[in-house]
């Protein structure tokens, strides 16, 4: 095995325990470390972004189709809460309807990823209020052609 790929695996290791010793479960870590979902849509219906009171900053990219989210991306200015929780969000919206993306709510996130620290919860809030943002932006834009 190369040298790159060996350190790249212990590194992975090492960010591991640190964050299941957080209280992070191995779902949210898989959601932080494999970083699915991650990026930007080209030519995307909807770009939006929001930033939270800690000053991390979440931009999601949408494709919509009649009435459905065909597609999303996130990219994440933040913490490993706030990757885990937008990876997690963008995987739960797609393929959703609108009103039901938007309806996601603070449970749903959480039995997504199991578990994540208790100071973490404003984190998972941000990534929900970036989707309901672009959402609601994307609805005022798109309110006449409906
Ligand atoms: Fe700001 Fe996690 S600390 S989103």
């Amino acid at each position: 095995m190369a040298q790159e790929q060996m350190d790249n695996r212990q590194s992975k290791g090492d960010e591991y325990c640190m964050l299941s010793q957080s209280g992070y479960s191995d779902k949210a870590i898989k959601y932080f470390q494999d970083r699915e979902n991650m990026g930007v849509i080209e030519n995307a219906d909807q770009v939006t972004d929001l930033t939270g009171p800690c000053g991390d900053t979440m931009k999601i990219s949408l494709n919509i189709d009649e009435g459905t989210i065909k597609d999303a991306r996130i990219q994440v200015f933040g913490c490993p809460g706030a990757v885990a929780s937008g990876c997690a969000l963008v995987s739960l919206a797609k393929g959703k309807g609108l009103e039901d993306a938007g309806n996601i709510d603070l449970d749903a996130l959480y039995k997504e990823l199991e578990k994540m620290p208790d100071q973490k919860v404003h984190c998972a809030r941000l990534a929900i209020k970036t989707l309901q943002k672009a959402l609601k932006e994307y609805s005022r834009k798109n309110i006449n052609s409906w």
